[in-house]
């Protein structure tokens, strides 16, 4: 069996996400998206918030698994006997880092690809950042987005709950 693991912040999940896992989980036998944690970045959601609005998003593909992890990626590869590590392409400003990451995944750790898709292109603009700008910004984020990210949103801008 083939397991992949999708990595990333997730803050929040996006369209272009939820791309990514589709194509994956169909290349995979089992896939798991896995909120990781990105020591540059400060979130809006927590860790447990990404993963509920991730579960909820992905209900409809059935060898799709959500997990949080706070350690270093390869670890959590080795220890799930992961195959490959799924990461998307929007354009040429990504495959730096993505190259980087993946080359120093494989020194660290070279039981396991790093395989790469490219976003399809009604995606390749969009960013957690660029949405949670436009959300700030009163923009609607109805179509970049799953409908139960843009609640938790609204949720978090009236300092509610998001149902935890
Ligand atoms: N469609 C739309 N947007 C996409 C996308 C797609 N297909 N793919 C990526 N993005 C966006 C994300 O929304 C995100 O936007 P943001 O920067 O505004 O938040 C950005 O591209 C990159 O996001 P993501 O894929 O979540 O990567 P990341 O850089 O935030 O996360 C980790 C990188 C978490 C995988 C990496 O830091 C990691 O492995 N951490 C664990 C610790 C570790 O092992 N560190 C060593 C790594 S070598």
């Amino acid at each position: 069996m083939k397991v992949a693991v999708y990595p990333g912040s997730f803050d929040p999940i996006t369209n272009g996400h939820l791309d990514i896992i589709e194509r994956a989980s169909k290349i995979a036998d089992k896939l798991i998206v896995l909120v990781a944690h990105n020591i540059s970045k400060n979130g809006m959601f927590t860790s447990t918030e990404k993963a509920r609005l991730i579960k909820e998003s992905v209900k409809n593909f059935s060898n799709v698994e959500i997990d949080c992890f706070e350690g270093l990626l390869v670890e959590y590869v080795k220890e799930n006997n992961i195959n490959f590590i799924v990461r998307g392409l929007r354009a040429i400003s990504d495959f730096e880092m993505e190259l980087q990451m993946a080359i120093l995944n494989r020194k660290l750790y070279s039981g396991a690809e790093t395989l790469f898709l490219m976003t399809s292109t009604e995606h390749s603009y969009l960013s957690s950042s660029m949405v949670k700008e436009l959300f700030q910004m009163n923009g609607s984020v109805s179509q970049f987005v799953p409908e139960c990210v843009e609640i938790a949103m609204k949720n978090k801008l009236c300092g509610g709950e998001t149902n935890e």
